[in-house]
């Protein structure tokens, strides 16, 4: 194999990349890029990888989520906190319902570029480059606003860096302390049946940590209970950007993606010749792979071959996005394969992508059954197979956005207008979510036989 450098990709064939139309200014900006500070450290990228071999070997439980698309628009405190807080109330229930340690990874701190599957968006008798995220450009539907300028990337790493900052004053500073579970349940979840629930089951945390104080295992014993870890994730689109983030770590020489712990290749950009694989073969973060109906066992065995010669447990993650009707044909020959073969991947659920539905209204959406469907589906290969389910991949947030259509609301197509306000592909909302979370905890319980 040639050598692998941050550049290598540059000379392989790209998909899904902006039309810049100044190549020195974007020069300019990777120059810039490449001389700020990095967002995560090296460290924190080999302890995700730790922790993700120990999902890969079925002892642990991998719970990613976050927006489709972050956008600078909606760029506030309270978002970021409420989609932390489902996250964390998400993790509890599976934890302590489902008897299985949570390891938290948010699609957030960088999840900007977007693949589209057409380069025009054509409203009418106009036609204009698609959006493709606000790192490359924006979203209103003008000429102005749809030319890509690579200024955006500096916008974007900022953003990133200060919702990273506030992510860790969450997860450290105390709002993630296990005697505060009662308050992380959203004012609209409450009132719901799955508020509830939740409430009832914030009720035995809250006894347990009694009976553990009173057994002499508290916070100053025990930090785990007033602290907890979220790393993050997202696409590694954008090459130019992501190749700007990636450094040589002073302790074992080694590459990093120091744009966020876990970066995946897209099921429209793993093509195993392309760009995108050539430039996550070097680094040493997690990777994960989408993996989709057309995957077909010949890429998938030469992507694990490029991505992880070594077979070492926790560097793949493969996120099955195969839509509920499809699951259990397309699934079972990849597992199969997968584990005649020998090797060490985590296997995930998006139970998103291969769900989207255009609603008669126009909206695009997905119905929770349909998503509850695929998860099932995922279970249940897994079970029949003997490998581990080893996680979710989620588009979802804390708000109470009417987006996906289903629920314990039971959101209609006609209540889509109410509150649709992603700008790419429809959320779970924090009660949808938190709904999941349960079927997830149920299922992980009676697979341990608990
Ligand atoms: C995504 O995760 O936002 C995405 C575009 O998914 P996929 O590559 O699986 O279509
Ligand atoms: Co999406």
């Amino acid at each position: 194999m040639e050598i692998w450098t941050p550049q290598s990709w540059r000379s392989k064939p790209i998909l899904q990349q902006p039309n810049y139309q100044d190549a020195a200014k974007v020069t300019a900006v990777e120059e810039e890029l490449s001389k700020l500070p990095p967002l995560v450290f090296a460290g924190e990228i080999r302890e995700l990888h730790r922790q993700l071999g120990e999902v890969a070997q079925g002892k642990a439980f991998l719970l990613q989520g976050g927006d489709c698309a972050e956008t600078f628009a909606e760029f506030n405190a309270n978002k970021i906190r409420d989609t932390f807080q489902v996250l964390l109330q998400m993790a509890v229930v599976m934890t302590f319902a489902g008897g299985s340690p949570v390891v938290k990874i948010g699609r957030m701190a960088g999840q900007f570029a977007k693949p589209r599957s057409s380069d025009l968006e054509t409203i009418g008798d106009i036609s204009l480059p698609s959006y493709r995220g606000d790192i490359i450009n924006g979203n209103e539907f003008t000429s102005a606003a749809r030319i890509p300028d690579p200024e955006r990337m500096i916008k974007a790493y900022h953003q990133s860096s200060s919702t990273l900052n506030l992510l860790r004053a969450f997860a450290q500073g105390g709002f993630a302390d296990l005697h505060k579970v009662h308050r992380w349940n959203l004012g609209f979840v409450k009132n719901s049946p799955l508020g509830e629930r939740y409430q009832h089951l914030s009720d035995q945390i809250g006894q347990a940590l009694t009976f553990m104080e009173a057994c002499g295992v508290n916070s100053n014993t025990t930090p785990q209970i007033r602290s907890t870890s979220l790393f993050t994730s997202h696409e590694a689109l954008l090459l130019g950007y992501e190749e700007a983030l990636t450094r040589k770590d002073s302790i074992n020489d080694e590459w990093y993606n120091c744009s966020a712990h876990m970066i995946w290749i897209g099921d429209r950009t793993r093509q195993v010749d392309h760009a995108h694989v050539e430039f996550l073969r070097g680094v040493k973060n997690p990777i994960g792979i989408k993996v989709g109906p057309t995957t077909s066992s010949e890429d998938l065995i030469k992507l694990l071959d490029i991505l992880n010669p070594e077979n070492l447990p926790g560097r793949i993650t493969l996120i099955a996005r195969m839509g509920a009707k499809q699951i259990t044909e397309k699934l079972p020959p990849l597992v199969q394969l997968v584990k005649r073969e020998g090797r060490s991947v985590v296997w995930s659920s998006d139970p998103m992508h291969g769900n989207t539905i255009t609603a008669s209204s126009g909206y695009k959406t997905r119905s929770v059954d349909a998503i509850l469907e695929e998860i099932k589906g995922f279970f249940h290969v897994h079970s029949a197979e003997g490998t581990h389910a080893g996680g979710v991949h989620l588009e979802m947030t804390g708000h109470n956005v009417t987006e996906c259509i289903g629920g314990a609301y039971q959101i209609t197509e006609e209540g889509l207008a109410d509150r649709y306000d992603t700008f790419c592909d429809p959320r779970l909302n924090g009660e949808q979510a938190l709904e999941l979370a349960f079927l997830i905890a149920d299922t992980l319980k009676s697979a341990r036989g608990l």
